[in-house]
């Protein structure tokens, strides 16, 4: 377009100097010296576990999130629990002063002599610090603000940000120290800057979380040192944020029990199963074109379900005004959770509750038929835990896990859609 095109001056050779450290000889892969070093186990627990196991020397994490949803604060508590070890860290902030971040720390009670501050935006400046200090982790709030003077744009413009990340990442991975690097997000919620931003680091969260919540979950979108998609659950209190460590009882709680639309399911985020609430209300719709509001999980594959349903259950539930909520206004991710959408749409459209002792999961493919998912195990030992008798899941998957029939009193499995009726009422 007309006026888009920027011009970047390249005033020093910098970072072009240090990019052939990843670089080296040609070598066969067995002789390759790698170990992934001793990890740093912060304490925080539900972060350590989205890490995968802690935080892996010479990482770079990429946190990201909307303002205001606790970033910085979680960041602070972490560096200050590595500083309560007698380690020094670091935290770099470019968008507040010193003293607000004084007021934040004491406020979370997070003062240490080891936790040192610098209100810096040079990124020369930052890596001359970081090589005379040698923390034991940096925290960057934000990379958005970080700017080069060997590049003439502003700070937060892509190549800024990008080049920025760059020699932050290279320090990181020269030095061994891990490095927390804050991002913003856009309104579309993904991250501000270049995508190639995700790509560099070595892991990406991501703070999950609504206003009207005070819950917060931070999941891992990328990890190279870790399994993705693994969630950890906080509760923004007033000295911080506060591990949830039974998800599950916390995400259920409120329910009312057995009512037409409420189906429990089983999900596994990560590696961990989180049973969560699905409701759905299902009325004749009022309007030309049916509404479909879904909060929680993907719309357009309870568009796809919605779809199965008429024809494989012979239901007209497609002219139907159909809302869908997770309970919570927590998000999940994967298909296992199908068939507890099609039991909740199913129980509110025929306005006919389901037992609330139930338990629910299963992919559902186009064709009707109920599909295995992993875990298996460990999804039938959650719903136990928390005192569930039934679950409905289906007849194939699990693999070689036996031995989960006995934790719980009754177990329907299903190989297509056309049993799901008689196991649900
Ligand atoms: P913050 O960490 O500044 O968010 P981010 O860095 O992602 O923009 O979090 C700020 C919000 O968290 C603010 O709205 C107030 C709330 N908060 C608490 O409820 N309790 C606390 O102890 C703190 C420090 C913040
Ligand atoms: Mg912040």
């Amino acid at each position: 377009m007309w006026h888009t095109f920027v011009e970047e001056v390249r005033t020093g050779a910098g970072a072009d100097a240090n990019r052939v450290f990843l670089h080296g000889s040609l070598q066969s892969i067995d002789t390759i010296e790698a170990s992934e070093g001793e990890r740093l186990i912060s304490g925080i627990g539900e972060l350590d576990r989205v890490l995968g196991g802690g935080i892996v020397p010479g990482s770079s994490v990429l946190v990201g999130g909307e303002p205001g949803i606790g970033k910085s604060t979680l960041l602070l508590q972490l560096l200050h629990r590595i500083a309560l070890t007698g380690k020094k860290v670091l935290y770099v902030s470019g968008e507040e002063s010193a003293k607000q971040v004084k007021l934040r720390a004491s406020r979370i009670g997070a003062i240490s002599e080891n936790l040192l501050v610098l209100v810096e935006i040079n990124l020369d400046e930052i890596v001359k610090h970081v090589e005379n200090i040698h923390p034991a982790a940096v925290v960057i709030d934000s990379i958005q603000t970080v700017c080069t003077p060997a590049l003439a744009s502003v700070p937060g413009s892509v190549s800024q940000v990008r080049e920025s990340a760059e020699r932050l990442i290279l320090l990181s991975k020269q030095t061994g120290i891990p490095m927390f690097l804050v991002g913003h997000v856009t309104k579309e919620g993904s991250l501000a800057g270049p995508k190639i931003l995700e790509h560099m680091v070595d892991a990406v969260l991501y703070f999950e979380g609504d206003g009207a919540h005070m819950y917060r979950i931070i999941r891992s979108v990328k990890n190279r040192y870790g399994p993705a998609n693994e969630i950890g659950v906080f509760e923004m209190k007033e000295k911080g944020l506060e591990e949830v460590t039974n998800p599950s009882a916390y995400f259920l709680a409120g329910r009312r029990g057995t009512v037409p639309g409420s189906v429990v399911v089983a999900s596994v985020e990560g590696t961990r199963p989180i049973l969560v609430e699905i409701q759905s209300l299902v009325v004749p719709t009022t309007l030309g074109i049916p509404r479909r509001t879904v909060i929680g999980v993907d719309a357009n594959r309870v568009s796809l379900l919605v779809a199965v349903m008429e024809r494989v259950l012979g239901m007209r539930i497609g002219g139907c005004d159909i809302f869908l909520n997770v309970a919570g206004g927590v998000r999940v991710t994967e298909p296992a959770v199908d068939l507890g959408i099609i039991s909740s749409l199913i129980s509110g459209f025929l306005d006919r509750p389901i037992s609330s002792g139930t338990v629910i999961f299963g992919e559902v493919g186009l064709t009707g038929e109920v599909r295995g998912v992993s875990h298996v195990e460990a999804r039938v030992r959650e719903a136990s835990r928390l005192g569930f008798n039934t679950c409905v899941m289906p007849l194939m998957g699990g693999g070689k896990e036996i031995g989960y029939e006995s934790q719980i009193e009754r177990i329907f499995k299903i190989e297509a859609l056309d049993r799901l009726m008689e196991c649900l009422f």
